[in-house]
This record gives C-alpha cells, structure tokens and sequence, in this order.
C-alpha cells in the first residue's frame, strides 16, 4: 500500500461527471451541506435517518467525500490484490454503496470484474450514483444495477466474489454490527469493511476481524496473523492513509488551500481461501536517516521495530522506498 508516493485520484471520466453534476448547484448550498455533513460525521454516532437528506447533501457528498472515500477503497483493494494474486472476481456486490466509490475503484484494481451491484437506502444517492457511472469507461461500472434496499440481515445474503462495506459500519447501531458482518460474510468469496481511521472506526474493525475470524474467513489484510491483535487498546489504532489530489471545487467546498489531501482509514479484508498474507505490516511512516530506516512493524510476534541498514542490501534498498501500510519484508529480500 503506496501513501505519500501515490497520488489516487477519481479516474478521469468520473472526475469531469462529477464536476458537471456539482455545477448544478450554487456553490454556497454546497458549503451549507459540506459544513453540516462534516459535522454530522465527526459526530461518529449510528443514524437513526439517513444523513443525506436532500439532493444538495447527496450531491456535496459527492464532491468532497467521494473522492476521499474512492482513495481508500482503492488502497485497500489493491493490498488485497497484492496479498491475493490469484483473485480474479466477476461480481462486486457494495452495500451502502452512496454514490458507488467502490464500484470505480473495484473496477479499477480488477479488470475482471462484469457485474458491480450497488445496494442504497437513499434513492437520491442512486440516482446520482447511477448518472455518474452511465458515463464510465469501464463495463462493469457503467453497466452496474443499483438496488434501493437497506441493510438487511434477515433477507439472503450479499452473493458476489466481493462484497464492499466502505463508511457504513459506524452509521449502524452497534448491537446490529455483528448480525450485519455474519450476513456480509456469509457468500462473499472476499469481503472488505473500511471505516475512518479514528479510534472508534479501529474499534469497528477490530471487533469485526475477531468476528470474521471465528466465522472461519482467513484475513487477507492488513493483519500479518490472526492472532489478539496486539494494539493497545485505547491507546493506540490501527490505521493507514491514502493521499488525493483535491480539484478546484473539492478545495473551494472544503475551504482548503492545499493541493492533496491524506484520508486516513481503518479496514479488514477476509476471504475464504487463504492468502500470501504478509509477514509483518509497517504501521508508521518509516524513519528514514542515512544508511538506515527504522521501521514500526506488526508482526507475528507482535508490535516490533525493525532496524534495516545498508548492510542489509537489497532489503535496504526496499526500505528505503517503503511507505506506511506496505507489507514487510517485501517479497524475498531478505539476504
Ligand atoms: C458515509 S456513506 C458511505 C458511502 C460509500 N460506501 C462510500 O464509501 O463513499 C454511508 C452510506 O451508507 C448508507 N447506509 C447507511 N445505513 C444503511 C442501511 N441500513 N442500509 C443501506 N444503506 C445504508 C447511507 O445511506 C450512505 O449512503
């Protein structure tokens, strides 16, 4: 998983959709709804109605999340691409899919893929989420079948070889969550759960990896075992970061100066087969100093740090390029 080095941004069709259908709007009304969505969120409660409630929210959703949440997904899906090279899926299933990041970024990691089914409560969110990916370069994405439903751990479950929950677990009450991950990972060949990269969405997570592993899934990513895992709970989190370009009018409805932005996020991936899971998993930035890095691990024997110099050669060099939330060692370099 690239970071800093990465810039992920929308794919350029979805980029200039986007910007049209922003350009519907007064730019003000689009700040009114970033501003009351931003808030609503660092909120980090369950939603008793849905939280986008009117076309201005779903549209500014859109413009200052969507390609937040797109970076993401996509850091995730290529990790596990990585970990899995033999996945090659043919049918996406996103639940609480908004306006469909996962089905872009999906569609993006794995070529593969011919069916995406993006299932939403709000219709609104399908609407736009559907004119978006009519213009998509991509079949799977373009010709994608979005179903008004919600979350609904009684009907039969979500049927795909991937099924994406990105941003949704926090947005449930908590005592549904776990009803929620059994349903989501009952048929999935592969299923992933992203949340924010805070305290609480680490806690979302780790509490569903426990759950997936003792349904039998094998964890994919980020996690190098499925032993306890070994954060200090409370005082610490596991968590990574994708980095994305903001356009014009991503910077104007978030009043930012910067050209980047770095979302930080937590995730779990499970499948039913087993993976090349990594050895170990970098949790910080490495400190990079000349002639040696420093590297913060997760490893099967727990939190480590790891001191790479250039005796160590080859390893070194891949040191010396490695980001937070890449796997380490990198494939046979230890020499
Ligand atoms: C924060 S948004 C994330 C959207 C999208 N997955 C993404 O990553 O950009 C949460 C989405 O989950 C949907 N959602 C929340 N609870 C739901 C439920 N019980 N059933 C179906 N959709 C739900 C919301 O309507 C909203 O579109």
């Amino acid at each position: 998983m690239r970071e800093s080095s990465t810039v992920s941004g929308l794919p350029e069709t979805l980029r200039s959709a986007l910007d049209e259908e922003l350009g519907k709007y007064p730019q003000n009304r689009l700040t009114q709804s970033v501003e009351r969505l931003s808030t609503r969120y660092r909120e980090n409660a369950p939603a008793s109605a849905p939280i986008l409630s009117s076309e201005a929210d779903i549209a500014a959703y859109a413009g200052y999340r969507m390609p937040a949440t797109y970076a993401a997904v996509h850091a995730v899906l290529a990790e596990a691409a990585l970990r899995a090279p033999g996945f090659a899926p043919r049918t996406q299933i996103d639940i609480g899919g908004g306006t469909g990041a996962a089905i872009w970024a999906a569609a993006d990691v794995w070529p593969s893929l011919e069916e995406s089914t993006v299932v939403e409560q709000v219709q609104g969110a399908i609407a736009l989420g559907r004119r978006l990916a009519g213009n998509a370069g991509d079949k799977a994405v373009r010709g994608s079948t979005w179903r008004r439903g919600l979350i609904d751990p009684a009907a039969p479950a979500p049927d795909a070889d991937l099924v994406t929950l990105s941003y949704v677990l926090g947005e449930l009450p908590e005592a549904r969550r776990a009803d929620t991950v059994r349903w989501l990972s009952a048929k999935a060949g592969m299923l992933v759960l992203i949340e924010p990269g805070t305290p609480a969405g680490y806690e979302r997570i780790v509490v569903a990896r426990d759950q997936l592993v003792e349904l039998g899934l094998s964890l994919v990513a980020p996690c190098p075992h499925e032993g306890a895992c070994p954060i200090p709970r409370g005082k610490d989190w596991c968590h990574f970061s994708a980095r994305l370009p903001r356009t014009g009018l991503h910077r104007q409805l978030k009043s930012a100066t910067l050209g980047f932005e770095d979302e930080k996020f937590s995730y779990v991936v499970a499948s039913r087969t087993s993976p090349e899971r990594a050895e170990g998993r970098i949790l910080r930035h490495p400190v990079k100093r000349k002639g040696m890095v420093s590297l913060s691990l997760c490893a099967g024997s727990g939190l480590t740090e790891t001191i790479v110099t250039k005796r160590h050669g080859t390893a070194y060099r891949e040191a010396r390029d490695a980001e937070w939330g890449d796997a380490w060692p990198v494939q046979s370099t230890v020499d």
